[in-house]
C-alpha cells in the first residue's frame, strides 16, 4: 500500500474541509466532507446529500468514490472525513463496505475542528469484509 505523502494529506484534508460547505443536509444539519486519493493520485470531493425521503441520503464519503469512479478510477488509496464537530466522525458501516469494493488497503483519516484526529485502515474498519474476492 502506498500511503498518502504529506502534501497529498494537506491537499484531501483541505478538499474535505472545502466540500463540507456543500452539504445538503436540512434534515440531520449533520454536515460532512470527504475527500479520496486514487491509484492515480487525483483527489476527489464529497459532501453528504440528504433527501426528504430520508433512507435515500447518501454520505459524503460515498459521494466522493461515486465520483473517482465515475471519472473512470479504481483504486482509493486514502479516504479523509471531515466533520465540523469537537470529536472526529469514522465512516459510517454502508461506507465501509463500499471503500472496500475500491480500497481494501486504503488509510482512512477523521479529522474535524478541533485536534483530535482518527487515523485508520479500513481493515481496521472492517475486518474480515465480504468483497469482490468472495465473488470469484
Ligand atoms: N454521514 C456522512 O456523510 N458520513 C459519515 O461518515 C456519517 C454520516 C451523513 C449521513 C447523513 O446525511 C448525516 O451524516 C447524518 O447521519
Amino acid at each position: 500500500m502506498i500511503t498518502p505523502s504529506p502534501t497529498q494529506r494537506r491537499r484531501l484534508e483541505r478538499a474535505a474541509r472545502a466540500a463540507a460547505r456543500h452539504s445538503y443536509s436540512p434534515y440531520s444539519r449533520f454536515r460532512v466532507g470527504s475527500a479520496v486519493l486514487t491509484g492515480s493520485g487525483r483527489i476527489f470531493a464529497g459532501c453528504n446529500v440528504e433527501n426528504a425521503s430520508y433512507g435515500l441520503c447518501n454520505c459524503a464519503e460515498r459521494t466522493a468514490i461515486f465520483s473517482a469512479v465515475a471519472a473512470g478510477e479504481r483504486r482509493i488509496r486514502a479516504v479523509v472525513v471531515y466533520t465540523p464537530t469537537p470529536k472526529p466522525t469514522l465512516p459510517c458501516g454502508a461506507c465501509r463496505q463500499v471503500i472496500n469494493e475500491f480500497g481494501p488497503d486504503a488509510i482512512v483519516i477523521s479529522i474535524c475542528d478541533s485536534a483530535h484526529r482518527e487515523e485508520t485502515s479500513l481493515a481496521g474498519l472492517l475486518p474480515h469484509a465480504f468483497g469482490p474476492k468472495d465473488l470469484h
